[in-house]
């Protein structure tokens, strides 16, 4: 009697278990897809470097040693992308010019870190952590909740151009899962373990 009930709840849990996973796969399925796919005929436009950021990238480069300029490249990367809020192709071009590394290796770190915003975000740019210990002290809930709040999906950026929302990977704060991240501030869950 004893067995099957248990039997019962595990079987239970194994389907919401099931559920769960697949949801979250078919989320990171979108997520992913708009992050790193790389096209040449992108939505571009016009950037170069302000001498501000100009003087920042050439101290960060500095630090390097001669010939190994291109190892700077993913701060360099992220200097072009705070001066223009998001990082269109003809900054990669900027970079690679600077660095004096082929393009393609540009766009080969572009396209991997999903820090690296490929294509215009809101104001506010909200990642929602769905990676394991996120999901399981209700990540998706989360992601599903700040969805509804502002009435977009997963890569969708609301008209007046003021938040957009995106599902990441682990942001290194699991032990306050859930967490989420908004702009360069983490908002991670208060409760006690
Ligand atoms: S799993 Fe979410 S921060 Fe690590």
């Amino acid at each position: 009697m004893m067995a099957s009930r248990l039997q019962r709840v595990s079987s239970l849990m194994m389907r919401q278990v099931q559920q769960q996973v697949r949801g979250f796969h078919q989320t990171s399925a979108v997520a992913s897809s708009q992050l790193f796919v790389h096209r040449d005929d992108d939505v571009d436009e016009p950037f170069d470097f302000t001498p501000e950021t100009l003087k920042k990238a050439e101290a960060v480069i500095s630090i390097y040693p001669k010939g190994f300029q291109a190892s700077a490249v993913i701060p360099v990367l992220d200097l072009a992308q705070r001066q223009h809020g998001w990082l269109p192709i003809s900054a990669m071009h900027k970079v690679a010019e600077l660095l004096k590394m082929p393009r393609i290796r540009v766009y080969e770190v572009a396209t991997f870190y999903t820090m690296f915003n490929r294509k215009p975000v809101g104001k506010y740019f909200v990642q929602v952590c769905t990676n394991t210990p996120c999901l399981l002290c209700g990540g998706d809930n989360l992601l599903e909740g700040v969805s509804a709040k502002l009435g977009i999906k997963v890569g969708e950026m609301t008209k007046d151009k003021m938040f957009s929302l995106s599902e990441v990977e682990c942001l290194g704060a699991c032990v306050n899962a859930p967490m989420m991240m908004v702009n360069d501030d983490y908002y991670v869950s208060t409760r006690t373990q």
